[in-house]
């Protein structure tokens, strides 16, 4: 159950990001990646014992994690993970010893840190049991992440506008996935957090954006 998702929103031209941080607000689409990123749903099999906390792992790099306003972070409801080469850099954090939050040195350390957590041993002393897996950003992770066949499928909020940035999607190769037809897309996001979702293309603060699936070929 290693396989994971990534989570983005991106301009026209895959544009992610400007000054180390979000270059669009955009409400609707804050409450969707929450919505994604935090719904357990039942049919995720994992050995759950009750006395664990059961909840998605969303994996991302410091400058992302950096770029959470502090009130906001670590994300409520979900396993943290920050990825960075200092493996000192929570040390000196007051999350250091929140059971949510965890560094890995590397994007393969964090999927094993997190696949490690989907079927924890009965004499894990952890408090987390991880049941879905996303990959939330930014740049240099989405590079790592779209290349590894452990990727299943790309969450992408495809806003429909040109925006000034200087961060970018990677390309997504068409050998490797495959964008799902508007409806289908839509049909395949209801079933996935089993809720409705919005569908079509949504307006919002002058944006127009819809939610699109790409799933690995
Ligand atoms: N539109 C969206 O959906 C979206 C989503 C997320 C982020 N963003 C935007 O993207 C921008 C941030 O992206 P970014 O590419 O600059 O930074 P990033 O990927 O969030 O973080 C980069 C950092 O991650 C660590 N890292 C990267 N590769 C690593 C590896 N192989 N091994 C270990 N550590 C590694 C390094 O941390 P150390 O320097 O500590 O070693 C590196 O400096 C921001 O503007 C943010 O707002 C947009």
């Amino acid at each position: 159950m290693r396989s994971f998702s990534i989570v983005v929103a991106a301009d026209r031209a895959m544009g992610i990001g400007k000054n180390g941080g979000l270059p669009w607000r955009l409400r609707k689409d804050m409450a969707f990646f929450a919505k994604i990123t935090s719904k357990v749903v039942a049919d995720v099999v994992v050995s759950h014992e009750a006395s664990r906390q059961r909840v998605n792992a969303c994996i991302m790099g410091r400058k992302t994690w950096e770029s959470i306003p502090k009130k906001f972070r670590p994300l409520t409801d979900r396993f943290n993970v920050i990825v960075s080469r200092d493996p000192h850099y929570l040390d000196d954090k007051p999350e250091k010893s929140n059971p949510l939050v965890a560094l890995a040195t590397s994007f393969e350390a964090a999927l094993d840190l997190v696949e490690s957590l989907q079927s924890p041993t009965t004499t894990s002393s952890s408090s987390i049991e991880v049941a879905r897996i996303f990959l939330i950003g930014g740049a240099q992770l989405y590079n790592e992440g779209v290349r590894s066949k452990d990727c299943s499928h790309i969450f992408l909020t495809r806003i429909d506008a040109t925006v000034d940035c200087d961060t970018f999607f990677p390309e997504i190769s068409p050998t490797e996935y495959a964008l799902l037809p508007s409806a289908q897309s839509h049909a395949f996001l209801e079933e996935f957090i089993k809720e409705p979702v919005e569908g079509g293309v949504i307006e919002e603060g002058g944006y127009q954006f819809e939610y699109t699936v790409y799933s690995r070929v």
